[in-house]
């Protein structure tokens, strides 16, 4: 048996045939049909994507004797022979395995000669930027004067190795990566030729593995036939591809969403049973959350999607937050996992980072994680799982004084009471740096911002014990606890008044109609520090 692999058989013998690539094609094709083809072409862009493909079909459309719509007709003797590799006016090299200067420059020697057989003699030279410096300069010799009958066809995926005097004697086509869609159906298409059965969901998966590559889509799908004996099923192909079905990923993403530890680690535990790839199953969570992500902010933006089921109910059981939490958790921990003592181990401690570093649910909603009924997927509810911010300390110490709420017997704020105390300097630092957490009449209790606790001592405190005696009118006691150092005291929030200011200044004159116009026509500059708010 003769077997010739996918890629090769279906390799496109004419424009019309070519997935994607338009803007290529077009160009080519327009080309043709005004008779203005450039000398020399540049076909550039990833593996697999038809730059080989593209400057065969050309240079078959530059000679053939018959062109249908400026696509080769391919039942010339020129296609003929062109399609079975015996044309002579095409030199095909691989610059990967030819790159001594000596060959380039036999082969170049010989372009000067006019074509055997057909208009054009033709030099396709494929992986360009593997050529020697020296086979460059021959080349470039040629490029500079090139003979009228002759024409140039380079492919490469590295075009920074090529020098820019080549790169300008060209006129270069990036060809895009394929879309999944793109190489699904071209799948279908062969598959339907081959006869061979398929699911759609196995298909899927290899082209999204193909990762916009035709080649490797195809590469995929000859091992996917083999491995299934001539049946590609999505169960075949996880296993092939050491990736999971959906469902796995599926339910450890619910099992994070119910919070739920043991469930996470059933999961891993069925996963590593079926020998999946924990690295691949981690990237897999990664495009899961990145489609869930995209979801929650483009409503219909995977609605053309196999697992759209999946992603639309996860999108609704996450929230945003989570879900970008739980993304940037799983992107550093792929780079961690080799560093593991197992990837099953790092794959584990990711999973349960992401539960540990989950924001908590509010006691107003408290959740049973495995009671929690799974929403509807067709209305746009709301996950049930609100998240709390850690407090800005201005709501600490809000919070503080209202634990005393009607018991604070001050008709004036702590800044107030300070100004109207007239504490001498140091004394006034302490207490600027303090909240006021409760005061009566016969107690105060204060808060000092634990970075500035070398201010608290004996005489300060005594002096401010004092002065607040004399404020209340009582004897007093007085406790200085030393709280966070983040909270909002009068010495912070002053520090922040000056910042506003200071900013309302500098606004205030980089907005200024004559600054602006002397910025304008005299190139003006404001010399940074000068500007001081009044
Ligand atoms: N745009 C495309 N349309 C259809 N098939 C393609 C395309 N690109 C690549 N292929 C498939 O992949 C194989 C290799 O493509 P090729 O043109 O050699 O890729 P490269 O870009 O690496 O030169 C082809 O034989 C063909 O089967
Ligand atoms: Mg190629
Ligand atoms: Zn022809």
């Amino acid at each position: 048996m003769n077997y010739q692999v996918l890629a090769r058989k279906w390799r496109p013998s004419n424009f019309t045939e070519v997935v994607g690539q338009d803007h290529v094609v077009k160009s080519l094709m327009n080309a043709l049909q005004h008779d203005r083809l450039h000398h020399a072409y540049l076909f550039t862009g990833t593996r697999g994507v038809g730059k080989t493909t593209i400057a065969r079909i050309l240079a078959k459309a530059i000679n053939c004797e018959n062109l249908q719509d400026f696509n080769p007709c391919g039942a010339c003797s020129v296609c003929q022979a062109l399609d079975e590799g015996r044309f002579l006016d095409l030199i095909e090299v691989d610059a990967a395995s030819r790159t001594k200067v000596e060959d380039t420059r036999d082969l170049l020697d010989n372009a000067q000669y006019a074509p055997n057989f057909g208009r054009y003699k033709v030099y396709l030279i494929d992986e360009v930027h593997m050529l020697s410096g020296h086979s460059f300069n021959a080349l470039l010799k040629t490029l500079e004067e090139p003979p009228p009958h002759v024409k140039f066809l380079l492919a490469t995926t590295d075009p920074q190795k090529i020098p820019v005097t080549v790169l300008s004697r060209c006129l270069q086509f990036n060809l895009k990566r394929l879309l999944p869609g793109q190489i699904f159906t071209q799948m279908q298409d062969i598959l339907k030729q081959e006869q061979v059965e398929s699911e759609p969901l196995a298909l899927q998966l290899l082209a999204r593995a193909a990762d916009g590559s035709m080649r490797d889509g195809l590469s995929l799908l000859d091992q996917a036939i083999v491995f299934g004996a001539g049946k590609v099923t999505a169960d075949d192909v996880n296993a092939m591809l050491g990736t999971v079905g959906q469902r796995p990923v599926e339910n450890i993403l619910t099992a994070l969403a119910n919070s739920d530890a043991g469930a996470i680690l059933n999961k891993i535990d069925e996963i590593a049973n079926i020998h999946a790839d924990f690295s691949t199953v981690l990237q897999q969570i990664l495009q899961v959350l990145h489609r869930i992500a995209l979801a929650q902010q483009i409503p219909g933006a995977v609605d053309h999607e196999f697992d759209r089921e999946m992603i639309t109910t996860l999108s609704q059981r996450l929230s945003p937050e989570d879900v970008h939490l739980y993304y940037q958790i799983a992107l550093l921990g792929q780079r961690d996992l080799d560093l593991a003592p197992d990837s099953r181990m790092g794959f584990e401690m990711v999973m349960l980072r992401m539960l540990t570093f989950k924001p908590v649910a509010t006691e107003s909603m408290p959740i049973k994680p495995k009671q929690l009924p799974l929403p509807n997927p067709t209305t746009k509810q709301q996950s049930a799982i609100k998240t709390v911010r850690i407090n800005p300390p201005e709501l600490v110490a809000e919070k503080i004084v209202q634990e005393y709420s009607g018991e604070v017997k001050s008709n004036h704020s702590w800044s107030d009471m300070i100004a109207i105390m007239k504490l001498e300097s140091l004394t006034r630092e302490l207490a600027n740096n303090c909240i006021l957490e409760y005061i009566d009449n016969e107690i105060c209790k204060l808060h000092l911002d634990a970075s500035h606790q070398q201010l608290l001592t004996p005489s300060r405190e005594k002096k401010l014990q004092q002065a607040l005696q004399d404020y209340r009118g009582t004897p007093l006691k007085l406790v200085i606890k030393i709280g966070r150092a983040d909270i909002q005291t009068p010495a912070i929030q002053s520090a922040k008044d000056k910042e506003d200011k200071q900013q309302a200044a500098v606004d205030a004159i980089n907005s200024d109609a004559n600054i602006l116009a002397l910025k304008e026509h005299f190139d003006a500059r404001v010399m940074p520090g000068t500007i001081e708010p009044v």
